[in-house]
C-alpha cells in the first residue's frame, strides 16, 4: 500500500514556566493511501500535537519541534517555509476540528465560504466553484442545498453546521484530512450520523482520514487502523480488527475494559485508576508502569520496544518479552470482546467490527 504520509520519530516540546513539557516523544507511523487511521487515547497523551505539527499549527512562540520527520509527498512538512506550506494547508491536507462554530464565519454565506478557497487557491471561476459548493453540500448530506448556500452559520444546527465544516475541508481534494474529536461536541445521535458521514465518505472518496478520538467505542464504527497513544508515545498499533480482538498493551486493555458493559445495567464506567505521566519528567521506564496491574521490574528500568504481534501489529509492552509471564488479558475486556462478536453472530474474532456492535452510536443504543 502507498504511503502517503510517514511520521518519523517525531519529538516535540513546549517550553513553559514550569520547564519543558516533553508532549510527543518519538511517535512514529504511516497513513496509507485511502485508509483511515484513528489515534486514540485519553486526553493529553499527545494526539492534538501531533496532527497539529502535520498542519504546522503548534503555538509558535512556545513549541518546538526537538527531532523528527514528516514526510509527505516525499518532502518533510518541517522544513518548509510559512508559504510553501500555506499551499499544502487545506489543500494537500485539511483538518476539521471539535467546535464547528470556530471553523465558520459567522458573517458569511455558507456557500462562499465553500466556494472562497477554490476560487482563491483552484483558480476556478465562480460558477464552476458554486456548482463544486452544490455537490460538496450534497456530498455530506444537506437537504436543498441551492436554499442552504445562501444562509448563514446561525441557521444551521451543530450537526448541519459540521457537515458544512467537513465540505470545506474536502473542497480541494485533500489527500489526507485530519478530523480531530469531530463528533466530541455534538450529541449522541448527531454524532452517529457524523460517524456515519464519515464512514460513507471514505468509500466515496480516496482521501485518507486521521480520526482523533478519546472515544474506542467510536473507532470501530471509522477505523482501518487504529494508533493507541499515551504520555506522548504511540503504544500500539494494529488494525481495528487487531485492537479490539487481540490487544497486547495493559493500557489498550484499560481502555477497552473502559468502554460501556452492555450485559450490566451499570452506569458507572470503568476508568483506569491513575494519573497520565508528569511530561515535565517523564519516568525512565513504561510510562504506563505506575498504573500497570501486571508491572514488573524491567518496567521501572528501560523503556519497552516495540514487538512485533503480526506484521500490521506492533505494541510496546515488556509482557511480549520471551522472559516475561504470561498474562491473560482481564475479564472485561475478553467480555466486551465477546459482545462484539456475539453481536456480530460470530464468535470468531476476524469478522469486521460492524457499528451495531457498539453502544453510543445509532443502532447499538
Ligand atoms: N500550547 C501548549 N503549551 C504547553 N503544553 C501544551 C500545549 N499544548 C499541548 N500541551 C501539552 O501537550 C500534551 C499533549 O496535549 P494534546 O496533544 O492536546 O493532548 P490530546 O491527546 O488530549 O489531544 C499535554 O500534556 C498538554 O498539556
Ligand atoms: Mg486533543
Amino acid at each position: 500500500m502507498e504511503k502517503i504520509l510517514q511520521v518519523k520519530d517525531l519529538n516535540i516540546s513546549f517550553h513553559t514556566f514550569s520547564g519543558e513539557v516533553k508532549a510527543i516523544r518519538g511517535v512514529s507511523f504511516d497513513l496509507l493511501k485511502g485508509e483511515t487511521l484513528a489515534i486514540v487515547g485519553e486526553s493529553g497523551s499527545g494526539k492534538s500535537v501531533t496532527t497539529k505539527a502535520i498542519m504546522r499549527l503548534l503555538p509558535e512562540h512556545n513549541s518546538e519541534i526537538k527531532k523528527g520527520e514528516i514526510l509527505f509527498n516525499g518532502k518533510d512538512l518541517t522544513k518548509l517555509t510559512d508559504k510553501q506550506m500555506q499551499k499544502i494547508r487545506g489543500h494537500d491536507i485539511s483538518m476539521i476540528f471539535q467546535d464547528p462554530m470556530t471553523s465558520l464565519n459567522p458573517t458569511m454565506k455558507i456557500g462562499n465560504q465553500i466556494m472562497e478557497p477554490l476560487v482563491k487557491h483552484q483558480n476556478m471561476s465562480s460558477h464552476a466553484a458554486k456548482e463544486r459548493a452544490l455537490e460538496l453540500l450534497k456530498l455530506v448530506g444537506i437537504p436543498k442545498p441551492e436554499i442552504r448556500i445562501n444562509q448563514y452559520p446561525h441557521q444551521f444546527s451543530g450537526g448541519m453546521r459540521q457537515r458544512v465544516v467537513i465540505a470545506i475541508a474536502l473542497a480541494c481534494n485533500p489527500k489526507v484530512l485530519i478530523a480531530d474529536e469531530p463528533t466530541t461536541a455534538l450529541d449522541v445521535t448527531i454524532q452517529a450520523q457524523i460517524l456515519e458521514l464519515m464512514k460513507d465518505l471514505q468509500k466515496k472518496i480516496d482521501t485518507s482520514i486521521i480520526f482523533i478520538t478519546h472515544d474506542l467505542g467510536v473507532v470501530a464504527n471509522v477505523a482501518d487502523r487504529v494508533a493507541v497513544m499515551y504520555g506522548g508515545k504511540i503504544i500500539e498499533i494494529g488494525t481495528a480488527d487487531e485492537i479490539f480482538y487481540n490487544p497486547q498493551h495493559p493500557y489498550t486493555w484499560g481502555l477497552i475494559s473502559s468502554m460501556p458493559d452492555m450485559e450490566t445495567d451499570d452506569d458507572e464506567l470503568f476508568s483506569i485508576p491513575g494519573t497520565p505521566p508528569d511530561l515535565l519528567d517523564p519516568p525512565k521506564g513504561d510510562a504506563f508502569a505506575p498504573r500497570n496491574p501486571y508491572v514488573m521490574k524491567i518496567d521501572l528500568e528501560q523503556e519497552p520496544p516495540f514487538f512485533k504481534v503480526s506484521d500490521t501489529h506492533y505494541a510496546a509492552t515488556w509482557l511480549l518479552h520471551p522472559d516475561a509471564p504470561k498474562v491473560e488479558p482481564p475479564e472485561a475486556v475478553k467480555r466486551r470482546q465477546s459482545q462484539f462478536s456475539s453481536i456480530a453472530g460470530t464468535a470468531s474474532g476476524d469478522v469486521r467490527l460492524e457499528k451495531s456492535n457498539f453502544p453510543g452510536t445509532k443502532e447499538g443504543k
